[in-house]
């Protein structure tokens, strides 16, 4: 008999070598070693045992969330969305441990860190606040090595503060006159639009790109709409068709807000080549059975074949999925001319499962499925 007990790598590793082989990467380990050294000591940790941190990545405090890209062009990838946290952490040992994990892949993988050193006395600082200092999304995709991003938070210094960091980081990185297109077409509703990350892929091909993301709360199709205007030949519409499939109508989205970002690269002059509007999925859905149904309708729509998403769906559990919300997080929809695409974010779930937002109530009825403001 087999007493050891299952860690959190353990959990994630299996989900992350069953979704690679779904997205059709050979299996050659380099995905979980990579894997491993991003959860460091939250990954040795027996699942019995509480998440060492509150990990903002997903809601059950699992410090990894994985993504399932659907390119237009045919292409998958995989990714995983982690904070490396150390054995004691604390806000400042977190961004010490997210150091380390950076040197030790930079050593293995070919990464770019000019733009990371530009910036990173910006967003790094001794007191940090808010709910994360450094994030990282490593990206695979069959027959390539590891690609990596960092994810800096715009609300470092405070709330208030965040505004000119974004501005000075775009300035310092050459973008000076993204501050203005962004605040023009996304930051128009005063404090209900807001900076919430500010990433940068660290790779020095052509397509490198510096993303910006604005949360908006209690946002209207209309406002994404705008947003999207900011770049060129992208159809609005495409948002209110995604949004009326996937959330269920032109809102307000009251619970946790949409999300939109723009990509940049350096001769773009200001003017991003992509726009992705990102919805927290798990706020609008009674169940993850229903926020299957809504992925599968757009996928359909948007000419992927629906089966990958109920294999991907497999790989990281095997629950009844009416049994819980949140499993898919996240659905985006990405538009431009970097490649138009659709991304599922799955939950790893391996502290716990949300309970299905429906229920029963006394009198019989079904609850409201909308999350309360
Ligand atoms: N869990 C956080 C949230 O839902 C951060 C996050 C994880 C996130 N994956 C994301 C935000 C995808 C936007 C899109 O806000």
């Amino acid at each position: 008999m087999n007493l050891t007990p299952v860690t959190l790598f353990d959990r994630a590793a299996g989900q992350l070598g069953d979704l690679c082989r779904v997205a059709g990467f050979p299996e050659d380990g380099a995905p979980v070693d990579v894997l491993r050294e991003l959860l460091c000591a939250a990954g040795p940790r027996p699942l019995s045992e509480p998440p060492l941190w509150p990990s903002d990545v997903a809601d059950d405090a699992t410090p990894v969330e994985f993504s399932l890209a659907f390119d237009d062009s045919g292409n998958r990838a995989v990714r995983i969305l982690g904070e490396t946290l150390p054995e004691q952490p604390s806000p400042t040992a977190n961004i010490d441990a997210a150091r380390r994990f950076l040197t030790r892949m930079a050593q293995r993988l070919d990464l770019t860190l000019d733009r990371f050193h530009a910036v990173e006395d910006l967003f790094l600082t001794d007191d940090p606040q808010g709910k994360f200092a450094l994030w990282f999304s490593v990206i695979l995709r069959p027959g390539r090595a590891p690609a990596l991003k960092v994810y800096f938070n715009p609300l470092v210094r405070g709330v208030s503060a965040a505004p000119e960091l974004v501005a000075e980081a775009l300035r310092r990185l050459g973008l000076g006159e993204a501050y203005d297109t962004v605040t023009e077409y996304a930051l128009r509703r005063g404090p209900a639009d807001r900076f919430s990350f500010f990433a940068l892929d660290l790779d020095d091909g052509p397509l490198s790109r510096v993303k910006l993301y604005i949360s908006h709360d209690r946002a209207v199709s209309d406002d994404v709409e705008h947003a999207a205007r900011a770049v060129d030949g992208v159809d609005p519409l495409r948002l209110r068709e995604f949004l009326d499939l996937t959330g269920g109508g032109p809102g307000p989205y009251a619970g946790r807000p949409l999300v939109s970002s723009y990509s940049f690269v350096e001769e773009d002059a200001g003017r991003p080549g992509n726009y992705s509007l990102y919805l927290p999925i798990r706020d609008y859905v009674p169940d993850d059975a229903v926020a299957r149904e809504r992925t599968r309708a757009h996928l359909a729509r948007a000419g992927v074949d629906p089966a990958g998403l109920d294999r991907a769906v497999r790989a990281v559990t095997d629950r009844c999925l009416a049994d819980g919300t949140g499993l898919i997080a996240h659905l985006s929809l990405r538009l431009g001319r970097f490649g138009s695409g659709t991304t599922v974010y799955l939950s790893s779930e391996a502290y716990a499962v949300a309970p299905p937002r429906a229920r029963i109530t006394t009198s019989g009825q079904r609850g409201a499925a909308t999350a309360a403001v």
